[in-house]
């Protein structure tokens, strides 16, 4: 497959399909089959992530999977690779290539994004094994004094760098720079998160031109425009209006998809907020998800750790990817919720 990275962006935002984000990293995924009082090992991870993976929705409305490392060698109980799974199901496969976020020296509160040594020849090897896209997270918090123009440019910086290292091996990246809603304390208004989510989206689409990235073969990440996780809850016209001033204000319309991140909205919340902006179209780029939580919670729930509840697990997969697919277009509806 020699697709362009224009040919595999244009996929990986298709109409009604997004992203399933499965690339928790060994410590996220531990917290989150701790929640169902499953040990984590590398045989659960797998079994949770063949459950998904098998699941009817993928083909429908799973337009691409990102991967950690240790998913992407995996096999599934029959031995099958986990990649042809997906691969089969019609979807593309995303790798997940930061190695996580650290303190920012002289920048108290605030972190950098760590993974860029030796990157072009990951990247070479993933390629190899069937990646088509990949993506990297910048995290920003908001706090009192926070965020800084110092850890705002370092991350954007590093996005950059990263994009313009994926685009060189034939790998489109996912460029998230999460505005985190749940800093601490995590209290800050909508207007808040409008006015950092704007100042971070305009740094980091100076630094992606400096760096030369083209903005054809890249997709969007970002935060919904949110209050804090502990502070009074906008209805969801306000976050869907404020989400799209800011993005059609930062976001050049030659970039060809914004994938959201769900980052702790409930499962619905982040359903109807994408729904909302859908619905105020038309829009220059295409908007979908790339969620995690927001598409597992129910799915991780449902299942249990348990063999015998594989299928309730992938019914509450499918149901969903099926609401964020309509979503995707501007079709959900709350009564909707109610077919499950
Ligand atoms: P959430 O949707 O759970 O925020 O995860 C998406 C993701 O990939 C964060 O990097």
């Amino acid at each position: 497959m020699s697709d362009s990275l224009q040919d595999i962006a244009n996929r990986m935002v298709s109409t009604g399909k997004g992203i399933l984000a499965a690339d928790e990293s060994t410590g996220s995924i531990k917290k989150r089959l701790e929640s169902i009082g499953v040990e984590s090992t590398p045989e659960s991870r797998r079994d949770y992530r063949e459950m998904m993976f098998r699941a009817d929705a993928m083909k429908d409305y799973i337009s691409g999977v990102i991967l950690f490392d240790e998913t992407l060698r995996q096999n599934a109980a029959d031995g099958t690779p986990l990649r042809d799974l997906i691969t089969g199901a019609g979807s593309l496969i995303g790798i997940k290539v930061d190695t996580g976020a650290v303190p920012l020296q002289n920048f108290p509160g605030e972190t950098i994004t760590e993974g860029l040594d030796g990157l072009p020849k990951r990247i070479a090897e993933y390629h190899d094994l069937g990646a088509r896209f990949a993506k990297w997270r910048g995290v920003i918090a908001i706090s009192n004094g926070l965020p800084t123009w110092g850890a705002v440019r370092s991350n954007a910086h590093a996005l950059a760098r990263y994009a313009a290292i994926c685009q060189e091996g034939g790998i489109v990246p996912i460029v998230e720079p999460e505005v985190l809603m749940d800093g601490v304390p995590g209290d800050h208004s909508i207007e808040r998160c409008q006015e950092v989510t704007r100042w971070v989206l305009e740094t980091l689409f100076t630094e992606l031109k400096e760096a030369r990235v083209d903005l054809t073969g890249i997709i969007l990440k970002p935060n919904m425009v949110i209050d804090g996780k502990h502070a009074r809850k906008a209805g969801v016209a306000q976050v869907a209006e404020r989400t799209l001033a800011v993005l059609k204000a930062t976001v050049p319309s030659t970039v060809p998809g914004i994938a959201f991140l769900s980052g702790g909205q409930t499962t619905e919340e982040a359903t109807a907020h994408l729904s909302a902006m859908n619905a105020m179209g038309p829009l220059p780029w295409k908007l979908t998800f790339s969620y995690g939580r927001a598409l597992q919670a129910p799915a991780l729930k449902a299942w249990g750790g348990k063999s015998e509840n594989v299928a309730a697990g992938q019914r509450a997969f499918n149901h969903r990817a099926r609401m964020n697919g309509l979503a995707a277009v501007g079709t959900w509806a709350a009564e909707l919720e109610k077919a499950a």
